[in-house]
């Protein structure tokens, strides 16, 4: 368990940047590659309740990502993950403490962030290369560039001939594809991701989650990627932050010492090392999930008899 200190850092800092591959380079000015690290500190958030009181869904966050790293935060559900996400995408501000991103206070949603989100934001009445274009044309790409990319992009996700498809006419792996065109084409510096993967059945997970390793190696953003399910977050991530029954606070910090490239996610798991950490860390997490799981099946004070 370790909590490193933050390292405002940008351009090629990162020890691990790579050389980007052709199809990543930007040169349409919209979103700026290159490392920027997320910094939580001390940060809490309340939200009013209906009636009228204050409920704390996140307590006293510390948590620092560092530029290009890939960090799995997992808890269980009510924990405040989302919450968490939500504010490091300046969607919502905290009550209190300090949140950065790339050593700048997030203020609003800033460029060179994207997001992934468990359902599809997708807009159904928009073909498949007209969603994935989105992007750069709201950040001002002509229209016959930004399409360009946008089927340069389908086909890395493998995707081709399907341009003209409107997302219902796509299986749930598909639509997912064309979401992580729609987030990476924006050559995102920051990658927000919440449970993206979590309504797909297993193998189209798995092949999801080979391919997200692949393209995000390739440019190295910095990845904050909410799960409740650890084997997911071990076999893809750097760190793993594990995130205590609400209010969410960070309990530990573990280092995944799996070497890179992974390969497959669905062998990697039977690895010694893999099962070690997953031990390890499920010690500390299970804790945790029965506490959250103990809540909501107590009977409220005065219902028993
Ligand atoms: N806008 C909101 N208003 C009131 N309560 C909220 C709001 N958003 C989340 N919550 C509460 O905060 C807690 C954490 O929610 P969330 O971050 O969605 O958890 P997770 O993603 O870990 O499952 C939950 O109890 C949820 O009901
Ligand atoms: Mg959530």
């Amino acid at each position: 368990m370790q909590h490193n200190t933050f390292i405002g850092g940008y351009g090629g800092s990162s020890p691990r940047q790579t050389e980007p591959n052709e199809v990543f380079r930007s040169d349409t000015g919209a979103g700026e590659p290159g490392s920027r690290g997320i910094e939580l500190s001390g940060i809490t958030k309340r939200f009013r309740t209906p009636d009228g009181n204050a409920f704390t869904a996140l307590r006293d966050m510390n948590l620092t990502v560092e530029p290009g790293q890939f960090c799995a935060v997992v808890g269980p559900t009510g924990c405040g993950k989302s919450t968490a996400l939500t504010l490091v995408a300046g969607l919502d501000r905290p009550s209190a403490g300090t949140l950065r991103v790339g050593g700048t206070p997030v203020n609003g949603i800033a460029s060179g962030t994207s997001f992934m989100f468990q359902t599809d934001a997708l807009l159904p009445w928009k073909t498949v290369l007209a969603n994935v274009a989105m992007g750069p044309l709201f950040h001002g790409v002509p229209k016959k560039e930004a399409h360009a990319k946008a089927r340069e992009w389908l086909r890395v996700v493998g995707l081709s001939g399907f341009e003209g498809h409107h997302p219902h006419q796509l299986s749930g792996g598909m639509r997912k594809r064309v979401s992580l065109a729609a987030a990476l084409i924006n050559e995102p510096s920051i990658l927000l991701m919440d449970e993206p993967f979590g309504a797909l059945d297993v193998q189209t997970k798995a092949i999801m989650s080979n391919e997200l390793l692949t393209l995000w190696d390739q440019t190295r953003p910095s990845v904050m990627f909410v799960t409740h399910d650890l084997e997911e977050a071990i076999a893809l991530a750097d760190r793993v932050a594990v995130i205590t029954a609400g209010p969410g606070t960070v309990k530990a910090v573990y280092d995944v010492d799996l070497p890179r490239p992974r390969g497959a996610v669905q062998e990697i798991r039977f690895e010694p090392r893999f099962l070690e950490l997953h031990q390890q860390i499920w010690d500390s997490l299970r804790e945790e999930v029965e506490r959250a799981y103990a809540r909501t099946t107590s009977i409220p004070e005065g219902e028993g008899s």
